[in-house]
Formats: structure tokens, C-alpha cells, sequence
């Protein structure tokens, strides 16, 4: 990023807008890149409260009457000189049409100049009027060689005795992701907890980095207790997980592996996608990364929405190697199809950027969908290459039926043998395992209420007492059922089975 940011200065692109949360960092890049050999510009900066300032200057050295945008840019096109101009916090202002007719006015002029815009701030807005003249750089978050620093000046200032190399790359690791800044406060925080800083305070690293992501609202850190074993059937699905447990290690980039995209499950409500996608961290020992989609639309300004999800996509990459969870998926994309301009664009907008990002990681970000609308997902999810693999989880078979079952008594009851297993599962055709753990839990409070134990037939009279959902939505369950057959991986071997022998 920073790399690109050079190329673009060099390369007298006149109107680059940047965006970052780290205004000091990305500013003394740019200072950095300006007082370069080959370059020496002199950096001005502009901020609504002082107007243009050069930039190291104390403020009383403001350029007169620089205060309003639109005089700031009139300033900056009388200059002769060569010179970086840095706007922040222009996006409040960028919409006015005076301030948009000034800065294409100032594009104009600074052909041949030397000249160069740099719009700083945290939200990516651009007017119309400026789209095909602005280039935009996402300011990357610090990498470990630049949160190294961050962690030799703490460890310096608090004369901490010297970290084993281990504790520092854990330290540095526990906080990719945060900007500079957060970088600087979780070290501090750590340090005044508990006086020093090793590997012990990982931990605490860790777990206020997890209380910033959440404050972001987007992303959110899972922590699923159950294991793969608690999921009854999904045979092939769980093969496939279990086969690429090492898939994200330095040993399978050696053997020449290709590190794993992403994959996609599709199927009938209440069948363990989401469970299944959630009990995959731990299966392979990564953090997973719930994203929130609902929650990237803001409507509030344009150009907000495609900004957070940006910020989120960058933070998962910065904590990579990691699970990034989309639960309903075709919630998430709905409006991308079909009639899509009932909200500006902005969810086909979004769906745009998602699915170039998908193309284009490099990093090890591994997506795991789920969705069980699939005529309301765009049919590029489902295009062969976006994912590595797409499941479809059916309805459970009368042995997955067992296997659930027994799961769930166990996790109840130590004494799951005065059940009858077998007639439990030919009882509940067509339930899915949600539904199955419903009925033990309404069973339950059938035999609590009249202070008893439960038994088999409380959980047959409460099996009998439900209309599943394929019965409910047969329909539904049929169609989605006849379109995943075709064009995608069964989960369960069982299924597999029966459809060789359709086919
Ligand atoms: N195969 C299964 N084995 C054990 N438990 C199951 C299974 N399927 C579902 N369950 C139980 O049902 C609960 C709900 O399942 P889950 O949320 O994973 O379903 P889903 O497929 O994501 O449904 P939806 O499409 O409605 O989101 C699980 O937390 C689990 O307790
Ligand atoms: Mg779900």
C-alpha cells in the first residue's frame, strides 16, 4: 500500500484520496515520500480548524483565509511551487458543489505542475463529478515490521528487560489488525496490568483486540464450544473440513498446496450449516471472524457502506490466517439481483466489491458461507472457482436421524441406552436437527413440569405434536433439493449414494 502510494506520487496522479483511521502514520508517509531525493516537495495540510498549514509548522503559521474548503483549493492552485496538499477530513465538505467545481478546477491546473492533491480521511466519499479523476488507496493496516517498532518503543520506554524473540513475535502477532495507535494503547494496557510484557500478556493483547473489533460492530469474534463431533451425519462435509485441517500451514505451502478460498453451504433450514461452519475454527485451530452484513449497510452517506466493508474485509486480513463466517449469505446479497436500484445500487455496489475481493486475496482469508435462499443468491457465488466447493446439506437420513439423536441425549442425559434410538429416528421423518433437538427439549419440559423423568414416549408424543418444516414448505425444500442435486457436493455420503444411483 505504501509502496502504491509512492508510485502514485511519482507518477503526479493530481487527486488521491486516502483512506485511513491513522492519520499521523499515513502523513508522515507521505512527508517521508516528499522529502525523498528524487521528489522534494514541500507537504501542506489542511484541517477545518486552521486552514492550510505547512506541514511541521507550529499553526499560528496558517495561510491566510485558508479555512473554507473552497478557498483552501483556490490557495493551493496559485501556488507555484511543487507540493503535496493534504485535505483532511474533506468528506463532510466534498459534496458542495463549490468545493467539487474547485477541485476538478484544480485537476485542470495541475497539469505539468508538480502538484498534488491527497484527501485523507477514515470514509471513502466521492462525488460524481470527481469518480473518474480520483484514485483511491486504502492506507493498509501496520504490518509486523511496523507494530515491531510500536512494541521496541514501549518495551524501551518502560526499560521492560529484554522479551525472548518468541514472547515478541506472539506479542506482534496478538496484534495484527489494530492500527498504530490501538497497537501502542493494548501494549501500554498490557504493561501497566501486570508490569511487564512476555508471553504471559498475550492473552491480555489478545482479548482487548477483541474488544476493539467488536466495537466496530462488523466483525465479530465467535467462540463456538462445540466440536465437529457434536454434529450428527454431514459425513463428506466433515471429511472435506477435516482433510484440510493443516491446510493453512507453512508445511502445505512447502509440499506446493494452494491455500484454501472459501466454501459455500447451501441447504434446508435448520440442518447444522451454521454450527458446522462455526465448529471449524477449532477444528482447525484458527479464529473465525463473523461478518455482519446486515450491518455494512449505512445508508446514513454515500459511499459508507462499501467503506465498512472494506474496513472489515481489512481487518480479517490483517488477523489472517482466519475464518471470515458469512452467515445467510443470500440475505446478505438480496437486493444485488433483480430490481436493484431500490436502494441507489448500493447492495449491488457491495456485492461488486465483495466478490472482487474474493477474486483478488492473497492473503489467507478463508470464507465460509451459508445460505439456504438459492434463488435469491447471485449466481456469481455459484460460478465454479469462487469457492473452492459447494455443499448442500439435506434433511438427515434415518441414520444421521440416529447419530443426532444420540448427540443430543448425551449432552442432557449420561444414560442415553434406556432410549430407543432406532425408533425415535424412523418416528421423526423429515425432521431436520434443530427440530430433533426441539422435541427432546419440549419433551423435557413436559416431563419437568409434572416433576418426573423424561422418557420415550414424551419425546414420541412431542415428535408427533410437530409439523416439521419440509412438511410446512415442501414446496421449497423440494426446489431447493432438485437445484443443489445438480450443482452441488452432497454433504452426506448417504446422499451421495442415493444420487449415483439417479444419475
Ligand atoms: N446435524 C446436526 N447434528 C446435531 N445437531 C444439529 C444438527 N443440525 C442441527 N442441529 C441443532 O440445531 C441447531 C441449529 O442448527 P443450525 O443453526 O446450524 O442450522 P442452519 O442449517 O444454520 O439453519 P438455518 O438455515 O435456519 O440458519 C444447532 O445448533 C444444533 O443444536
Ligand atoms: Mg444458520
Amino acid at each position: 500500500m505504501k509502496e502504491e502510494l509512492n508510485i502514485l506520487i511519482q507518477a503526479q496522479y493530481p487527486l488521491i484520496y486516502l483512506v485511513s483511521h491513522e492519520e499521523e502514520r499515513a502523513e508522515q508517509e507521505i512527508a517521508r515520500i516528499a522529502q525523498a531525493k528524487t521528489q522534494h516537495k514541500r507537504v501542506f495540510v489542511w484541517t477545518v480548524t486552521h486552514g492550510i498549514v505547512e506541514y511541521g509548522q507550529p499553526r499560528h503559521t496558517t495561510q491566510h483565509n485558508t479555512v473554507s474548503p473552497e478557498a483552501a483549493v483556490e490557495w493551493v492552485i496559485r501556488q507555484r511551487e511543487a507540493g503535496i496538499y493534504i485535505f483532511k477530513d474533506l468528506h463532510p465538505f466534498i459534496d458542495s458543489p463549490a468545493t467539487t467545481r474547485w477541485l476538478r478546477d484544480a485537476i485542470a491546473n495541475f497539469k505539468g505542475s508538480e502538484k498534488i492533491i491527497v484527501v485523507m480521511s477514515p470514509i471513502q466519499q466521492i462525488p460524481i463529478e470527481l469518480e473518474k479523476e480520483v484514485v483511491v488507496i486504502d492506507y493498509a493496516l501496520p504490518n509486523l515490521q511496523e507494530l515491531n517498532q510500536v512494541l521496541t518503543q514501549q518495551l524501551e520506554k518502560t526499560k521492560t528487560r529484554r522479551t525472548t524473540t518468541e514472547a515478541r513475535e506472539k506479542l506482534l502477532k496478538a496484534a495484527l489488525g489494530l492500527t498504530r495507535d490501538e497497537a501502542e494503547k493494548v501494549y501500554r494496557k498490557a504493561y501497566v496490568k501486570s508490569k511487564r510484557l512476555t508471553e504471559n500478556e498475550v492473552e491480555i493483547v489478545l482479548s482487548e483486540k477483541k474488544q476493539l473489533i467488536r466495537r466496530n460492530g462488523i466483525l465479530e469474534y465467535i467462540e463456538e464450544d462445540e466440536t465437529i463431533n457434536s454434529i450428527g451425519g454431514l459425513e463428506e462435509l466433515k471429511r472435506w473440513l477435516k482433510q484440510r485441517s493443516n491446510a493453512f500451514t507453512e508445511r502445505a505451502r512447502e509440499y506446493g498446496l494452494p491455500q484454501p478460498k472459501g466454501m459455500l453451504i447451501l441447504g434446508v433450514p435448520g440442518c447444522g450449516k451454521s454450527l458446522i461452519a462455526k465448529t471449524t475454527s477449532r477444528l482447525w485451530s484458527l479464529p473465525i471472524l463473523r461478518l455482519d452484513m446486515g450491518r455494512v449497510y449505512d445508508g446514513s452517506m454515500v459511499g459508507r457502506s462499501e467503506a465498512n466493508l472494506r474496513n472489515a474485509l481489512k481487518t480479517a486480513e490483517s488477523i489472517s490466517p482466519t475464518i471470515l463466517f458469512i452467515d445467510e449469505l443470500d440475505k446478505a446479497f438480496a437486493g444485488s439481483t433483480g430490481s436493484a436500484d431500490s436502494d441507489g445500487g448500493t447492495s449491488s455496489r457491495i456485492f461488486g466489491s465483495f466478490l472482487t475481493w474474493m477474486q483478488e486475496k492473497t492473503s489467507p482469508v478463508f470464507v465460509m458461507a451459508t445460505a439456504n435462499r438459492v434463488e435469491r443468491l447471485p449466481g456469481e457465488f455459484l460460478r465454479k472457482g469462487r469457492f473452492d466447493e459447494i455443499f448442500f446439506v439435506d434433511l438427515p437420513t434415518k441414520e444421521e436421524r440416529q447419530d443426532i439423536f444420540k448427540i443430543h441425549l448425551a449432552k442432557r442425559r449420561s444414560d442415553v441406552s434406556r432410549f430407543d434410538i432406532e425408533q425415535l429416528a424412523n418416528v421423526s421423518d423429515g425432521f431436520s436437527g434443530a427440530e430433533i433437538e426441539q422435541a427432546i427439549i419440549a419433551a423435557m419440559y413436559e416431563a419437568f413440569a409434572q416433576d418426573r423423568e423424561f422418557t420415550q414416549l414424551d419425546i414420541i408424543a412431542a415428535i408427533k405434536s410437530t409439523l416439521p418444516l419440509s412438511r410446512t414448505m415442501t414446496e421449497q425444500v423440494t426446489a431447493l433439493r432438485d437445484w443443489a442435486r445438480q450443482r452441488a457436493r452432497p454433504a452426506s455420503s448417504s446422499v451421495a449414494e442415493y444420487q449415483r444411483l439417479e444419475f
